[in-house]
């Protein structure tokens, strides 16, 4: 059982925003004009099925079960594959890969990061765009440490209060969702830890790989990358 079978349904209650940086995520696609597209952890689809409805040939890889579940409720055409990023084998490659959304610090040191990046670079076409968004843990945590968060559905048969902790090598959420069925509140307490990378380190895997860094940008909505201002790290590189 991985942590997001418990989260499943309630992640989208938390993540109401994620259609307002697709755009972007279709801009950068079309700049580098890429069609075939996987994208690492696609979780509940937030991205991958308004990318497909935005034209492009995209396929997900996500290792829950349960939030593959919920995917293939909202669309059920989509091509979803149940595997694990550190390793993972597809019969294919593709002109784009996408690790959106802090999903590759969900492993939990640079050596399984590792693991990814070149398992990435095998599925990819030479040329191919390797995009990531991540956390700048440094700025989100001086911003959000500690803090708490709440959200229902609309019913409020779905509650979740979020919590999050800086440790000394993770960056951890608590999840506590509350799910009501026949008037019981059933309690699930969730942690779910951000592995702290090293943004040189990272870079540095980055090209040892094969990759060369094309652009970087602050967030999803395309602004410029400030190191001390900046909440996420997107960075855009390219299989050489
Ligand atoms: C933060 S969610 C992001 C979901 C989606 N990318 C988005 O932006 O909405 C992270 C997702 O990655 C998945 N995940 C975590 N570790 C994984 C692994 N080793 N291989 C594949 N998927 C993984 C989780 O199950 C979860 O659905």
């Amino acid at each position: 059982m991985t942590v997001y079978d418990s989260i499943n349904d309630a992640y989208d209650l938390v993540y109401t925003d994620v259609h307002e940086k697709v755009p972007f995520v279709v801009d950068i696609l079309h700049k580098y004009q890429r069609k075939e597209i996987l994208e690492l952890g696609c979780g509940s689809g937030l991205f991958t099925i308004p990318l497909k409805q935005k034209g492009f040939a995209i396929e997900g890889l996500e290792i829950s079960p349960e939030m593959i579940k919920v995917t293939q409720k909202k669309e059920p055409n989509l091509i979803l594959h149940q595997g694990d990023m550190r390793s993972f084998n597809l019969p294919k490659s593709f002109d784009a890969i996408l690790i959106l959304s802090s999903t590759l610090t969900l492993l939990q040191n640079h050596q399984e990061m590792n693991q990814c990046l070149h398992c990435s670079y095998e599925h990819l076409k030479p040329g191919g765009i390797f995009f990531l968004e991540l956390p700048n843990h440094a700025v989100e945590i001086a911003k959000s440490d500690r803090t708490q968060e709440f959200y229902a559905n609309e019913d409020s048969s779905i509650i979740v209060v979020t919590q999050s902790l800086q440790l000394e090598k993770f960056w951890r959420e608590y999840w506590y969702i509350f799910r009501q069925t026949a008037g019981e509140f059933q309690k699930d307490e969730i942690t779910c830890d951000e592995f702290l990378y090293s943004p040189s380190l990272l870079l540095d895997d980055l090209q040892k790989t094969g990759f060369k860094l094309l652009e970087t940008y602050g967030d999803l909505f395309g602004n410029e990358f400030d190191e001390k201002q900046s909440w996420r790290r997107v960075l855009i590189c390219q299989k050489i």
